[in-house]
């Protein structure tokens, strides 16, 4: 089975994630892991992970990006393409199990995920989106992660290769 793993991030911290879910999906899956700027091929793909860092309370826009960009630490090229776009792009998905992810500052009652958005997207696109939309915490806008967060993303990635394998197998 083909996973696709599409990620878009500023600072990095979402690409870590994004590699922790990698390594936690196992080995049951063909795993592609791609920037959202590659345009990764939706074609085949039996599993979409998507994530995204959460801006201005939802998935990130050109303007949120470029403010991003003038900030030290930011990525060179990462303020073109986001997931928002590539989704906006996307075909129908019908048959391709789903699931959404995002970083966003750790802070208590800080309302907003760009994984609320995406997962609602992707269902809105036909996935059958099989856990809820996740949120992986940053201490501030260009990171680091929070301590003990790339092992959540395992643990979560994990949790998700399990739902596909038993719906696969029906078990
Ligand atoms: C323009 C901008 C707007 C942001 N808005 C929010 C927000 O509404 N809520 C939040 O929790 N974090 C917000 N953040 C922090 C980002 O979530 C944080 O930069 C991101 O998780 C880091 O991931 P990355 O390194 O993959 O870009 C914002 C950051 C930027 C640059």
């Amino acid at each position: 089975m083909k996973a696709l793993i599409v990620y878009e991030s500023m600072f990095g911290n979402t690409e870590k994630v994004a590699r922790a879910v990698a390594d936690g999906l196992g080995d049951a899956f063909d795993v592609v892991l791609a920037d959202v700027s590659e345009g990764p091929s939706l074609s085949d793909v039996d599993v979409l992970v998507a994530g995204a860092p959460t801006h201005a309370f939802g998935m990130s826009r050109p303007g949120t990006r470029a403010d991003a960009a003038r900030q030290s630490g930011a990525r060179p090229g990462a303020a073109g393409v986001g997931l928002r776009e590539y989704l906006d792009d996307a075909p129908m998905l019908p048959g391709i199990a789903g699931a959404a992810f995002d970083t966003k500052i750790d802070k208590p009652f800080l309302p907003g995920s760009a994984a609320r958005r995406a997962h609602r997207r992707m269902h809105r696109l036909g996935c059958r989106m099989l856990l809820p939309p996740e949120s992986f915490r940053v201490s501030g806008t260009t990171g680091p992660l929070a301590a003990g967060e790339l092992d959540r993303a395992r643990r979560w990635a994990g949790t998700l290769a399990s739902a596909v394998l038993s719906e696969r197998h029906g078990v």
